[in-house]
């Protein structure tokens, strides 16, 4: 595994999930991390958990649908280590299941506010630091298979998932020339508290989603963790403005 030592690492929505699989694996790979949650409990938990593993975090809070917040939480990171190496965008709520006539505009707005301007202000924040570093940064943004296909009772989430591959692509193409790689990784279901929830909707939720995923399981966060710290490790320096499908192979066919 790449080393990350003496590299600092912001990651949202590390209360729970991936963010939490994500923030632990950059801890036990050397990274000062800054474990950001809207959820105190959460995130205090993760922060507990690297510490005991003998890595370096630090929890601050922030509610990712506000942009002052998102300034405030990378002013912060600066403030405690002294600068930003990398930017994980994962916080994100799974929104309404329901069909887009049911969708309301509060469901909608929530959904941009929180799954798209979490990327898009952050990216800002993140990118507006790193452009003071020569050695610039890396940033992973999570989309998700609903980034790059419908989601049948998921419309406002479809739509967030497929914005973020935009601000990805377009962000990588705008910095890598100031040493700021940019992708994504777009998961199919994993295990995690949203997948949970869409689970205890209904008794064979369960069977109809392993249905559609080849290799016949849900993922795992340490999977999605390990593909991001991949996208973020000088050996992947080549990398910059893609979309990595992790799927179980859905989108292979
Ligand atoms: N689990 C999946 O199957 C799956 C698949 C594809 C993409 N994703 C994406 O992965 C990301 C992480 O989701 P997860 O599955 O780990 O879910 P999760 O619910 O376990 O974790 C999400 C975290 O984000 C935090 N959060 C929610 N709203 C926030 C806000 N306004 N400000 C700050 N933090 C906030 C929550 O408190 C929580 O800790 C999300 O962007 C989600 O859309 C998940």
């Amino acid at each position: 595994m790449s080393s990350f030592q003496n590299q600092v690492a912001i990651v949202t929505g590390a209360g729970s999930g991936f963010g939490r699989a994500t923030a632990i694996a950059f801890a036990a790979a050397g990274a000062r991390v800054i474990v950001s949650d809207i959820n105190d409990e959460g995130g205090q938990a993760t922060v507990e958990q690297i510490k005991q593993g003998g890595g370096e975090a630090s929890f601050v809070r922030c509610n990712v649908a506000e942009p002052s917040e998102i300034e405030s939480l990378v002013a912060q990171t600066v403030a405690l280590y002294g600068r930003l190496d990398i930017g994980i965008n994962n916080a994100g709520i799974g929104g309404k299941f329901a069909r887009l006539t049911d969708q309301t505009k509060h469901d909608f707005d929530q959904m941009m506010a929180i799954n798209v301007g979490s990327v898009f202000y952050g990216m800002q924040s993140q990118i507006r630091q790193m452009l003071t570093q020569p050695e610039g940064g890396k940033i992973v943004n999570i989309s998700s298979i609903a980034g790059v296909r419908g989601m049948p009772m998921g419309g406002p989430y479809s739509a967030a998932k497929h914005a973020v591959l935009g601000l990805t692509k377009t962000a990588a193409l705008e910095y890598i020339r100031q040493n700021i790689r940019v992708n994504a990784v777009c998961p199919v279901y994993t295990h995690s508290g949203m997948v949970q929830d869409l689970i205890d909707k209904a008794p064979n939720m369960e069977a109809k989603m392993l249905r559609v995923i080849p290799i016949g399981r849900f993922g795992q966060p340490e999977e999605i963790a390990q593909t991001i710290l991949w996208l973020c490790s000088p050996e992947n320096g080549f990398c910059n403005g893609q979309a990595i499908q992790m799927d179980g192979g859905l989108t292979a066919g």
